[in-house]
């Protein structure tokens, strides 16, 4: 599995020849270089209703035919939009793709789409287990901490996990560190910081306490790739 990071919560994954895409946020991310036109995938992964998740999904997917895979309420969103290629899961349910299995989490959030013509209610926010090729990538979406990330750490044999830890909105760094206690993935990589000012973090801090306690993380920068 290799994995990019587009800044803020989004990756793009390759498992094989399968191109995968979670939460593009891309346009009006301002620390993002993909642009969504730019981008070429098979799958589009949402992890919940919020404009930085959700981001420039509907039309990625209308250019690459590309399906969206996410909760019944977002789904029902996107087809409602227009997009034909899509498949609606939820919380606790997995499901066999081509590229691997899919598996999706709880998360503690929200997931409420704020449009000009109004708030659209998009079901209950959630994270992903995505395992392809042997391996198995978590995506925590926007949560705070919860004790249930032991059972997905005692479950999974995680090899890399993907944490927010920029505050206010989510974790910081200290529930990120006891997050990845609990996961205990081969190696963790911060998410959803430095995009705005209110999510400035020093991810080097959340590379030490993790360092202090055994456990191996990454930082990637927009644009940097990770293969495991
Ligand atoms: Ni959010
Ligand atoms: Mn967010």
């Amino acid at each position: 599995m290799n994995i990019t990071f587009q800044g803020h919560s989004c990756f793009t994954v390759e498992i094989g020849s399968n191109r995968l895409i979670i939460d593009p946020f891309l346009n009006g991310n301002p620390v993002a270089e993909l642009k969504p036109e730019d981008v070429e995938c098979d799958y589009i992964i949402i992890t919940h209703g919020h404009g930085d998740h959700i981001g420039d999904s509907i039309a990625i997917a209308k250019n690459n035919d590309a399906m969206i895979v996410s909760n019944y309420e977002i789904i029902t969103y996107a087809q409602q939009n227009g997009v034909k290629n899509a498949h609606p899961m939820h919380i606790g349910g997995a499901h066999e793709f081509p590229f691997g299995r899919v598996k999706f989490t709880i998360a503690h959030h929200g997931s409420t789409l704020t449009t000009d013509k109004g708030m659209i209610p998009l079901g209950n926010p959630m994270g992903v287990l995505i395992t392809g090729n042997g391996k198995t990538l978590y995506h925590s979406g926007d949560t705070g901490l919860f004790l249930d990330m032991q059972l997905i750490g005692e479950m999974n044999r995680i090899d890399t996990a993907l944490l927010p830890i920029g505050d206010n909105f989510t974790m910081g760094v200290d529930d990120a560190v006891k997050a990845a206690e609990f996961l205990k993935a081969k190696v963790t990589i911060p998410m959803h910081y430095n995009t705005f000012d209110l999510l400035n973090q020093n991810a080097n801090d959340f590379i030490g306490k993790l360092a202090k306690k055994g456990l191996e993380a990454h930082i990637l920068n927009v644009g940097d790739s990770y293969e495991f």
